[in-house]
């Protein structure tokens, strides 16, 4: 198949929601990273986003929708939930919520499981097509399974061209690391499943405190385990020296000296900067003549939290599942 390459006009949105219902494959840009969509509530359009991205069956995929309001005929919210959709809906945030029995979504979407994952994206391109579709749909990252996440369209196509029916180009994302996943299926406590463009300091503001669910046994997110995002080369992380033949994932403005390709994800030492520029830098680094990467400290806090999870889980050399 030839992948269609779509612009942002009403003409090109018409047309991708029409591939869309037909239960082809779209993929599209959200203010985090391109999701890859396809109808939730048709399991033979949903699976077939496992077999684009060579994706594992067990690994749940993120059910969006283009207004707060359409969520609840999906999940259950509790209070908790309602706050937290009423502050950050449409944006970042992601939100794991007993799934209704009788909600109209693809097994193969839930992988099975009694909760789904729903979200609400801000982008004005993919809430406009969302809410064109107007039916939910289910949306991974765009990328191949194992490899960084997608933040422009020829990401996209580097990875799944002639698997995928169109791909909607509206330039780079610009949040540039994945939604804030939060599972509130338990009345008892908030799951921080994976940080994300949302500060998980801003989602406690609003529900206090969100725990980490590492040591909590089985792994509630099964695409959350092991290494994924990654770059095939090597990373080596708070590097404070380079080799000659490591290339340099620079963080502000005291680089060490030696390196011969450097990419500097903020010179001025942003943490939303670096969020925006870290996918694509992951990408190049690869993509030159350098042995491996070599990244320099990246504070924790804020959107730091969700950079130094990324990097973290390129850097582990091998692990179960991929998103
Ligand atoms: O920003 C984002 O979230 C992007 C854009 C496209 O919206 N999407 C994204 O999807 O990152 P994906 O599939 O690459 O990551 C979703 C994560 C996976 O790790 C998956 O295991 C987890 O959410 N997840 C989905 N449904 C779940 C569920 N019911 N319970 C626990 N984890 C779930
Ligand atoms: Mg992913």
């Amino acid at each position: 198949m030839t992948t269609r390459l779509l612009g942002t006009t009403e003409a090109d949105l018409a047309e991708a929601a029409e591939i869309l219902r037909a239960g082809g494959l779209v993929a599209f840009p959200t203010e985090t990273v391109y999701g890859l969509g396809a109808l939730a509530d048709d399991g033979t359009a949903a699976r077939r986003i496992f077999a684009a991205k060579a994706r594992p069956a067990r690994n749940p995929l993120i059910v969006h929708l283009g207004e707060p309001e359409a969520a609840a005929a999906f999940a259950v919210f509790d209070a908790r939930a309602r706050a937290l959709a009423r502050a950050f809906w449409p944006g970042p945030l992601t939100l794991v919520l007993r799934l209704r029995p009788e909600a109209a979504i693809a097994p193969a979407v839930t992988a099975g499981l009694a909760t789904v994952a729903v979200r609400v994206p801000a982008h004005p391109v993919a809430r406009a097509l969302l809410l064109r579709v107007a039916r939910p749909v289910a949306a991974p990252s765009a990328n191949r399974s194992g490899r960084p996440s997608p933040t422009t369209a020829a990401h996209v196509l580097a990875d799944l061209a002639g698997r995928i029916e169109a791909v909607v180009d509206a330039g780079p994302c610009p949040v540039g690391v994945e939604s804030t996943v939060v599972d509130l299926s338990e009345p008892a406590r908030a799951l921080l499943l994976r940080p994300g463009g949302l500060p998980r300091e801003t989602i406690e503001k609003v529900i206090g405190p969100v725990v980490d669910p590492r040591g909590h046994e089985p792994p509630r997110s099964p695409g959350l385990v092991g290494r994924h995002y990654a770059p095939s080369k090597p990373l080596r992380l708070d590097a404070r020296t380079v080799a000659p033949d490591e290339g340099l994932l620079a963080f502000g403005r005291d680089l060490p000296e030696g390196a011969r390709v450097v990419r500097n994800l903020s010179p001025g030492g942003d943490l939303a900067e670096a969020a925006r520029n870290l996918f694509r830098m992951l990408r190049e680094l690869d993509a030159s003549d350098v042995r491996a990467i070599a990244v320099m400290p990246i504070p924790g806090e804020g959107l730091g939290e969700a950079i130094r999870d990324r990097l973290r889980r390129a850097a582990l050399d091998a692990g179960a599942g991929d998103t």
